[in-house]
Protein backbone atom coordinates (compact mmCIF):
# COMPACT_ATOMS: atom_id res chain seq x y z
CA UNK A 1 0.00 0.00 0.00
CA UNK A 2 1.18 3.44 -1.13
CA UNK A 3 0.42 6.40 0.86
CA UNK A 4 1.38 10.37 0.36
CA UNK A 5 0.38 13.06 2.16
CA UNK A 6 1.27 16.94 1.78
CA UNK A 7 1.19 20.06 3.68
CA UNK A 8 1.79 23.33 2.42
CA UNK A 9 4.42 25.93 4.23
CA UNK A 10 2.43 28.40 4.60
CA UNK A 11 2.56 29.09 8.15
CA UNK A 12 3.83 27.62 11.54
CA UNK A 13 1.77 24.03 11.96
CA UNK A 14 -0.36 23.76 14.91
CA UNK A 15 -2.25 21.78 16.81
CA UNK A 16 -5.59 21.30 14.04
CA UNK A 17 -2.39 19.91 11.01
CA UNK A 18 -0.73 18.11 13.86
CA UNK A 19 -4.10 15.93 14.17
CA UNK A 20 -5.44 16.43 11.07
CA UNK A 21 -2.74 14.85 9.10
CA UNK A 22 0.27 14.41 10.45
CA UNK A 23 0.11 12.17 13.17
CA UNK A 24 -1.84 9.68 11.04
CA UNK A 25 0.70 10.30 8.41
CA UNK A 26 3.69 9.54 11.06
CA UNK A 27 1.99 6.48 12.34
CA UNK A 28 1.43 5.10 8.61
CA UNK A 29 5.33 4.67 8.44
CA UNK A 30 5.30 2.12 11.29
CA UNK A 31 2.64 -0.10 9.47
CA UNK A 32 3.35 -1.77 6.59
CA UNK A 33 2.99 1.18 4.09
CA UNK A 34 5.38 2.89 1.75
CA UNK A 35 4.78 6.35 3.07
CA UNK A 36 5.91 9.48 0.62
CA UNK A 37 4.96 13.27 2.49
CA UNK A 38 5.89 16.13 0.68
CA UNK A 39 5.83 20.12 1.56
CA UNK A 40 3.79 21.59 -0.53
CA UNK A 41 5.72 25.22 -1.47
CA UNK A 42 4.32 25.48 -4.89
CA UNK A 43 0.98 25.35 -3.74
CA UNK A 44 1.68 27.88 -0.67
CA UNK A 45 2.53 30.13 -3.65
CA UNK A 46 -1.33 31.06 -3.96
CA UNK A 47 -1.09 32.46 -0.67
CA UNK A 48 2.91 33.31 0.40
CA UNK A 49 4.10 35.60 -2.34
CA UNK A 50 7.54 36.43 -0.90
CA UNK A 51 10.75 34.29 -1.14
CA UNK A 52 12.10 34.33 2.50
CA UNK A 53 8.96 33.49 4.35
CA UNK A 54 8.21 30.34 1.41
CA UNK A 55 11.95 29.54 1.66
CA UNK A 56 11.47 30.12 5.93
CA UNK A 57 8.20 28.25 6.00
CA UNK A 58 9.25 25.34 3.95
CA UNK A 59 12.80 24.85 6.39
CA UNK A 60 10.07 24.98 9.39
CA UNK A 61 8.07 22.82 8.30
CA UNK A 62 10.43 20.44 7.50
CA UNK A 63 12.14 20.94 11.24
CA UNK A 64 8.69 20.22 12.67
CA UNK A 65 8.00 16.95 10.23
CA UNK A 66 11.43 15.44 11.76
CA UNK A 67 11.12 16.47 15.21
CA UNK A 68 7.61 14.74 15.41
CA UNK A 69 9.28 11.58 14.27
CA UNK A 70 9.34 11.50 10.64
CA UNK A 71 11.91 8.94 9.51
CA UNK A 72 13.68 10.02 6.59
CA UNK A 73 14.20 6.06 6.21
CA UNK A 74 10.60 4.94 5.99
CA UNK A 75 9.04 8.19 4.70
CA UNK A 76 9.95 9.18 1.24
CA UNK A 77 9.82 12.92 2.64
CA UNK A 78 10.46 15.78 -0.28
CA UNK A 79 10.47 19.34 -1.44
CA UNK A 80 7.33 19.44 -3.98
CA UNK A 81 9.33 21.83 -6.17
CA UNK A 82 12.63 19.51 -6.75
CA UNK A 83 10.27 17.63 -8.21
CA UNK A 84 8.43 20.27 -10.88
CA UNK A 85 7.39 17.33 -13.11
CA UNK A 86 3.86 17.32 -11.23
CA UNK A 87 3.42 20.64 -13.18
CA UNK A 88 3.62 18.74 -16.52
CA UNK A 89 1.68 16.34 -15.11
CA UNK A 90 -1.05 18.60 -13.96
CA UNK A 91 -1.53 20.27 -17.77
CA UNK A 92 -2.15 16.64 -18.79
CA UNK A 93 -4.84 16.33 -16.13
CA UNK A 94 -5.98 19.83 -16.68
CA UNK A 95 -7.34 18.87 -20.05
CA UNK A 96 -9.49 15.96 -18.54
CA UNK A 97 -11.06 18.45 -16.26
CA UNK A 98 -14.59 20.32 -16.16
CA UNK A 99 -14.52 23.98 -15.01
CA UNK A 100 -17.25 23.23 -13.10
CA UNK A 101 -15.53 20.61 -11.18
CA UNK A 102 -12.98 23.14 -10.32
CA UNK A 103 -15.98 25.78 -9.40
CA UNK A 104 -17.69 23.53 -7.03
CA UNK A 105 -14.55 23.04 -4.92
CA UNK A 106 -15.23 24.91 -1.28
CA UNK A 107 -11.84 25.34 -0.63
CA UNK A 108 -11.61 27.95 -3.20
CA UNK A 109 -15.21 29.52 -2.54
CA UNK A 110 -13.96 29.73 1.00
CA UNK A 111 -10.51 31.36 -0.27
CA UNK A 112 -12.34 33.90 -2.62
CA UNK A 113 -15.52 34.77 -0.22
CA UNK A 114 -12.65 35.49 2.35
CA UNK A 115 -11.25 37.95 0.15
CA UNK A 116 -7.86 35.98 -1.63
CA UNK A 117 -7.92 37.17 -5.33
CA UNK A 118 -9.16 34.64 -7.60
CA UNK A 119 -6.12 33.62 -9.19
CA UNK A 120 -5.04 30.69 -11.62
CA UNK A 121 -3.47 29.34 -9.54
CA UNK A 122 -6.31 29.32 -6.96
CA UNK A 123 -8.45 28.12 -8.76
CA UNK A 124 -6.12 25.52 -10.58
CA UNK A 125 -4.98 24.34 -7.08
CA UNK A 126 -6.69 20.87 -7.19
CA UNK A 127 -5.59 19.72 -10.11
CA UNK A 128 -2.00 20.06 -9.19
CA UNK A 129 -3.08 18.66 -5.55
CA UNK A 130 -4.33 15.79 -8.24
CA UNK A 131 -1.04 15.59 -9.47
CA UNK A 132 0.97 15.19 -6.63
CA UNK A 133 -1.20 12.21 -5.71
CA UNK A 134 -1.35 10.00 -9.44
CA UNK A 135 2.39 11.26 -9.75
CA UNK A 136 3.39 8.51 -6.99
CA UNK A 137 0.16 6.06 -7.53
CA UNK A 138 -1.11 6.33 -4.37
CA UNK A 139 -3.16 4.07 -3.00
CA UNK A 140 -4.37 6.44 0.18
CA UNK A 141 -3.77 10.01 1.07
CA UNK A 142 -4.42 10.79 5.07
CA UNK A 143 -6.10 14.10 4.77
CA UNK A 144 -7.59 16.68 6.92
CA UNK A 145 -11.68 16.76 6.35
CA UNK A 146 -10.93 20.24 4.74
CA UNK A 147 -8.80 18.13 1.63
CA UNK A 148 -11.75 15.36 1.03
CA UNK A 149 -13.20 17.23 -1.81
CA UNK A 150 -9.72 17.82 -3.18
CA UNK A 151 -9.24 14.22 -3.13
CA UNK A 152 -12.37 13.48 -5.14
CA UNK A 153 -11.61 15.49 -7.47
CA UNK A 154 -8.50 13.59 -7.38
CA UNK A 155 -10.49 10.65 -8.42
CA UNK A 156 -12.53 12.02 -10.77
CA UNK A 157 -9.68 13.15 -12.51
CA UNK A 158 -7.52 9.89 -12.39
CA UNK A 159 -11.12 7.79 -13.98
CA UNK A 160 -11.87 10.45 -16.67
CA UNK A 161 -7.84 10.00 -17.79
CA UNK A 162 -7.85 6.70 -17.94
CA UNK A 163 -11.11 6.36 -19.46
CA UNK A 164 -9.89 8.61 -22.76
CA UNK A 165 -6.44 7.35 -22.67
CA UNK A 166 -6.11 4.40 -20.86
CA UNK A 167 -5.38 2.68 -17.50
CA UNK A 168 -2.23 5.14 -16.37
CA UNK A 169 -3.46 5.88 -12.74
CA UNK A 170 -3.97 3.86 -9.44
CA UNK A 171 -7.91 5.83 -7.95
CA UNK A 172 -6.66 6.80 -4.80
CA UNK A 173 -8.49 6.75 -1.46
CA UNK A 174 -8.55 9.62 0.99
CA UNK A 175 -8.07 8.50 4.44
CA UNK A 176 -9.53 10.84 7.36
CA UNK A 177 -9.42 10.28 10.87
CA UNK A 178 -13.15 10.70 12.00
CA UNK A 179 -12.84 11.67 15.93
CA UNK A 180 -10.59 13.72 15.16
CA UNK A 181 -11.23 15.33 11.86
CA UNK A 182 -11.99 18.61 13.25
CA UNK A 183 -9.37 20.34 16.12
CA UNK A 184 -11.42 23.54 16.98
CA UNK A 185 -8.89 26.47 17.74
CA UNK A 186 -9.32 28.53 20.53
CA UNK A 187 -12.71 30.61 19.35
CA UNK A 188 -14.38 27.32 18.53
CA UNK A 189 -14.09 27.63 14.68
CA UNK A 190 -11.86 24.82 12.70
CA UNK A 191 -8.72 25.37 13.65
CA UNK A 192 -6.68 27.40 11.01
CA UNK A 193 -4.00 29.64 10.54
CA UNK A 194 -6.12 31.60 8.06
CA UNK A 195 -8.94 32.48 11.03
CA UNK A 196 -5.96 33.57 13.59
CA UNK A 197 -7.41 31.00 15.96
CA UNK A 198 -4.12 28.14 15.87
CA UNK A 199 -2.53 27.01 18.55
CA UNK A 200 0.91 26.08 17.48
CA UNK A 201 3.30 23.32 18.61
CA UNK A 202 6.46 24.90 19.48
CA UNK A 203 5.91 28.05 21.25
CA UNK A 204 7.53 28.71 24.02
CA UNK A 205 6.02 27.92 27.42
CA UNK A 206 4.53 31.19 28.92
CA UNK A 207 3.16 32.04 25.02
CA UNK A 208 1.39 28.61 24.96
CA UNK A 209 -0.01 29.07 28.65
CA UNK A 210 -1.51 32.78 27.20
CA UNK A 211 -2.69 31.25 24.10
CA UNK A 212 -4.61 28.17 26.22
CA UNK A 213 -5.91 31.53 28.90
CA UNK A 214 -7.59 32.76 25.53
CA UNK A 215 -9.28 29.83 24.65
CA UNK A 216 -13.45 31.10 23.95
CA UNK A 217 -15.80 29.41 26.42
CA UNK A 218 -19.10 30.23 28.04
CA UNK A 219 -19.39 32.44 31.13
CA UNK A 220 -20.49 29.95 33.59
CA UNK A 221 -18.56 30.33 37.47
CA UNK A 222 -16.71 27.47 39.13
CA UNK A 223 -19.71 25.84 41.46
CA UNK A 224 -22.04 25.83 38.07
CA UNK A 225 -22.19 22.59 36.05
CA UNK A 226 -20.96 22.62 32.91
CA UNK A 227 -21.21 20.69 29.53
CA UNK A 228 -18.00 19.17 28.45
CA UNK A 229 -19.37 18.47 25.09
CA UNK A 230 -19.94 21.86 24.39
CA UNK A 231 -16.71 22.84 25.49
CA UNK A 232 -13.31 24.03 23.47
CA UNK A 233 -10.93 23.38 26.26
CA UNK A 234 -12.56 20.00 26.70
CA UNK A 235 -12.41 19.32 23.33
CA UNK A 236 -8.55 19.76 23.24
CA UNK A 237 -8.21 18.21 26.39
CA UNK A 238 -9.48 15.46 24.93
CA UNK A 239 -7.24 14.83 22.31
CA UNK A 240 -4.12 15.02 24.96
CA UNK A 241 -5.94 12.43 27.69
CA UNK A 242 -6.13 8.68 27.87
CA UNK A 243 -10.38 7.43 27.73
CA UNK A 244 -10.20 7.22 32.03
CA UNK A 245 -8.58 10.98 32.13
CA UNK A 246 -11.21 12.27 29.62
CA UNK A 247 -14.05 10.37 31.57
CA UNK A 248 -12.86 11.57 35.45
CA UNK A 249 -13.20 15.61 34.32
CA UNK A 250 -16.25 15.13 31.93
CA UNK A 251 -17.17 14.25 35.23
CA UNK A 252 -15.66 16.78 36.95
CA UNK A 253 -17.15 19.42 34.52
CA UNK A 254 -20.70 17.96 34.91
CA UNK A 255 -21.18 17.90 39.11
CA UNK A 256 -19.73 21.53 38.63
CA UNK A 257 -16.79 23.22 40.52
CA UNK A 258 -13.92 23.15 38.56
CA UNK A 259 -13.11 26.07 36.63
CA UNK A 260 -12.48 26.72 32.75
CA UNK A 261 -9.21 28.73 34.15
CA UNK A 262 -7.80 25.30 36.04
CA UNK A 263 -8.67 23.07 32.78
CA UNK A 264 -6.45 25.38 30.69
CA UNK A 265 -3.60 25.34 33.03
CA UNK A 266 -4.28 21.64 32.89
CA UNK A 267 -4.56 21.67 28.90
CA UNK A 268 -1.37 23.93 28.23
CA UNK A 269 0.84 21.86 30.47
CA UNK A 270 -0.37 18.54 28.84
CA UNK A 271 0.29 20.25 25.29
CA UNK A 272 3.70 21.31 26.49
CA UNK A 273 4.62 17.87 28.28
CA UNK A 274 3.12 16.01 24.64
CA UNK A 275 5.74 17.60 22.22
CA UNK A 276 8.44 17.89 24.98
CA UNK A 277 10.71 15.26 23.44
CA UNK A 278 9.83 16.87 19.59
CA UNK A 279 10.51 19.95 21.12
CA UNK A 280 13.95 18.39 22.06
CA UNK A 281 14.88 17.21 18.66
CA UNK A 282 13.71 20.11 16.65
CA UNK A 283 16.52 22.22 19.28
CA UNK A 284 19.03 19.71 17.89
CA UNK A 285 18.23 19.53 13.88
CA UNK A 286 18.11 23.87 14.47
CA UNK A 287 21.95 23.75 14.27
CA UNK A 288 22.35 21.56 11.58
CA UNK A 289 20.38 23.21 8.48
CA UNK A 290 22.48 20.55 6.04
CA UNK A 291 21.27 17.79 7.44
CA UNK A 292 17.76 18.91 6.88
CA UNK A 293 18.60 20.08 3.20
CA UNK A 294 20.64 16.48 2.90
CA UNK A 295 17.35 14.67 3.92
CA UNK A 296 15.36 16.33 1.72
CA UNK A 297 17.14 15.81 -1.72
CA UNK A 298 17.32 12.71 -0.46
CA UNK A 299 13.62 12.41 -0.23
CA UNK A 300 13.41 14.00 -3.73
CA UNK A 301 16.04 11.85 -5.62
CA UNK A 302 13.81 9.25 -4.24
CA UNK A 303 10.16 10.34 -5.33
CA UNK A 304 11.80 11.06 -8.89
CA UNK A 305 12.47 7.71 -9.13
CA UNK A 306 8.77 7.15 -8.94
CA UNK A 307 7.44 10.33 -10.43
CA UNK A 308 9.37 9.56 -13.62
CA UNK A 309 7.90 6.27 -13.92
CA UNK A 310 4.30 7.88 -13.98
CA UNK A 311 5.48 10.32 -16.63
CA UNK A 312 6.83 8.46 -18.89
CA UNK A 313 3.74 5.91 -18.85
CA UNK A 314 1.62 9.47 -18.93
CA UNK A 315 3.05 10.31 -21.57
CA UNK A 316 3.28 7.20 -24.01
CA UNK A 317 -0.87 7.45 -23.04
CA UNK A 318 -1.50 10.66 -24.13
CA UNK A 319 0.74 10.29 -27.45
CA UNK A 320 3.84 12.95 -26.27
CA UNK A 321 5.97 9.86 -26.65
N1 LIG B 1 -3.98 21.00 -0.19
C1 LIG B 1 -3.34 20.38 0.93
C2 LIG B 1 -3.58 21.24 2.17
O1 LIG B 1 -3.70 22.44 2.07
C3 LIG B 1 -1.86 20.24 0.70
C4 LIG B 1 -1.59 19.31 -0.44
C5 LIG B 1 -1.08 19.63 -1.64
C6 LIG B 1 -1.81 17.91 -0.44
N2 LIG B 1 -0.96 18.52 -2.43
C7 LIG B 1 -1.39 17.45 -1.71
C8 LIG B 1 -2.31 17.01 0.51
C9 LIG B 1 -1.47 16.10 -2.04
C10 LIG B 1 -2.39 15.67 0.16
C11 LIG B 1 -1.97 15.22 -1.10
O2 LIG B 1 -3.63 20.70 3.24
Amino acid sequence: MRVLSGIQPSGKLHLGNYFGMMKLALELQDKQAETFLFIANYHAMTSVQDAVALRDGTYDVALDFLACGLDPRKTVFYRQSDVPKVHELAWLLSVVTPMGLLERCHSYKDKIARGMPPNHGLFAYPVLMASDILAVQSDVVPVGQDQKQHVEVTRDLAIKFNNRFGETFKIPEPLIKENVAVVPGIDGQKMSKSYNNSIELFLPQSKLRKVCMRIVTDSKTVADKKDPDKCNVFALYKLFTSKEQCAQMADRYRNGGIGYGEVKKELAELIWQYFSPARARRDKLLSDPAEVERILREGAAKARRVIDNTLKKARIAVGLE
